[in-house]
């Protein structure tokens, strides 16, 4: 599904047994998401059964729960059809207004998504939007759908006591890994998305994720490659797309790489991402001649669905002359070769790098992406000995906003 390779970096599979073996006996739901026949069915059922009553869905979600649905929009959704999935992942109170001044509420459904059921973002805007709904005197109920854990949590009292439509976050799937749950799953069904596709490619990588096979394995490849660059000093890791639709992606992939590996004084690995070519423009001159702390990710795509030649005007001396080595090229072929000459100037300083070639961007190939880095970063999380599955400084941070308001209210 995806072709690998190293720069600057040499390849060994050791540590591969311990790390699937050390995977396996923890309870781990993220990569048997894709087999969860019945719950896709549900899922496809739901979104045929509203379809047509909606214009619009609008996600409440933060983190984990937003990160993962705005990457399936904005990667394979047409531009045309993206503000028809508005993602509210933030109590920005102008970012709030602009995402809902205008929706006509009839028409707009909503779909609450917090695993804990409790975060102060997204209950904040349920709330809001709730009382928005009932005061142009509609039935919340019938406008919302949550997803949350099964048992816990509030908004699952909610959902009891009220009768919401719920789906839910599998208790032993936390909120980075859960995009290809109801998580991700649902708003994408409702805003069009062939969700099988996502599935399919997912279900590829789950199956090379738990193989105790060195060269096959392109999951402890990713990881492995990671893992001994950060032994050896390298603490920052640069994914570098050189696709803007992939652009969300690096955002999805921060918030996983950043909370599954930074867990003390001693571990961690800073994600950047930069966008090529765009950013060889602004931060190559760093990667190429500042310091050695960088290992890089390149992702190329092989075929874009709109590529065109460059329409160069070969009567033109000026022009000519200086760009003749245009003549013929198509635009993706530029942004490819341009990859290729900031890999092999990056390669030329020594800098750690991988490449991983994906056909083209489809929902397929995203559900595998999305599978390929949870199963990296799972593996990692191995590798370096932390446990790559929670987040005690983002709880930290929930429980003091909440005590900080309370005081204010005393
Ligand atoms: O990865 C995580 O666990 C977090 O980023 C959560 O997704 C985020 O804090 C939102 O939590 P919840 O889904 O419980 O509202």
């Amino acid at each position: 599904m995806f072709r690998l390779e190293f720069d600057n970096y040499e390849y060994s599979g050791e540590g591969i047994s311990e790390s699937i073996a050390g995977l396996l006996e923890k309870d781990l739901g993220f990569y048997d998401l894709v087999m969860r026949e019945d719950e896709h069915i549900e899922i496809k059922n739901f979104a045929s059964e509203v379809s047509g009553e909606y214009d619009r869905v609008v996600v409440l979600g933060i983190g984990g729960s937003a990160l993962g649905i705005k990457t399936i929009r904005d990667t394979i959704l047409p531009k045309k059809d993206r503000d028809d999935l508005r993602i509210i992942d933030n109590v920005d109170p102008d970012f709030v207004y602009e995402n809902t001044y205008d929706l006509d509420l009839e028409r707009t459904l909503f779909v609450v998504i917090t695993k804990s059921g409790g975060t102060s973002e997204t209950m904040s805007l349920f709330m809001n939007m709730k009382a928005k709904v009932e005061r142009a005197g509609l039935e919340y109920k019938d406008k919302f759908v949550f997803v949350t854990d099964p048992e816990n949590g509030l908004l699952r009292k909610i959902a009891d006591r009220d009768d919401v439509k719920t789906f839910e976050v599998p208790q032993n799937v936390g909120g980075r890994y859960s995009v290809l749950s109801a998580v991700g799953l649902l708003p994408a069904a409702l805003a069009g998305v062939n969700i099988d596709e996502l599935i399919n490619g997912g279900k590829v990588i789950r199956d090379l994720l738990l193989r105790d096979d060195e060269d096959e394995n392109i999951c402890f490849r990713m990881a492995k490659f990671q893992a001994d660059n950060y032994k050896d000093g390298i603490n920052i890791n640069v994914l570098f797309p050189y696709s803007n639709h992939l652009l969300r992606f690096g955002e999805w992939y921060a918030q996983l790489l950043a909370e599954s590996i930074g867990k003390s004084q001693d571990v961690g690995i800073t994600p950047v991402t930069a966008l090529g070519a765009t950013d060889q423009h602004s931060q190559l001159q760093l990667y190429s001649d500042g310091p050695d702390d960088k290992m890089y990710q390149f992702l190329r795509v092989n075929e874009f669905q709109n590529d065109m030649k460059i329409a160069l005007d070969t009567e033109d001396d000026l022009i000519m002359e200086k760009f003749e080595f245009l003549n013929g090229v198509k635009f993706g072929e530029l942004l490819n070769t341009e990859l290729e000459g900031t890999r092999e100037s990056l390669c030329e300083k020594n800098r750690p790098s991988l490449s991983l070639d994906i056909n083209k961007i489809d929902a397929e190939n995203l559900g595998g992406l999305f599978m390929l880095y949870e199963g990296s970063t799972a593996l990692l999380g191995e590798l370096l000995e932390v446990d790559a599955f929670n987040q005690p400084g983002v709880e930290r941070s929930k429980v003091l906003t909440k005590e900080f308001l309370a005081k204010r209210n005393d």
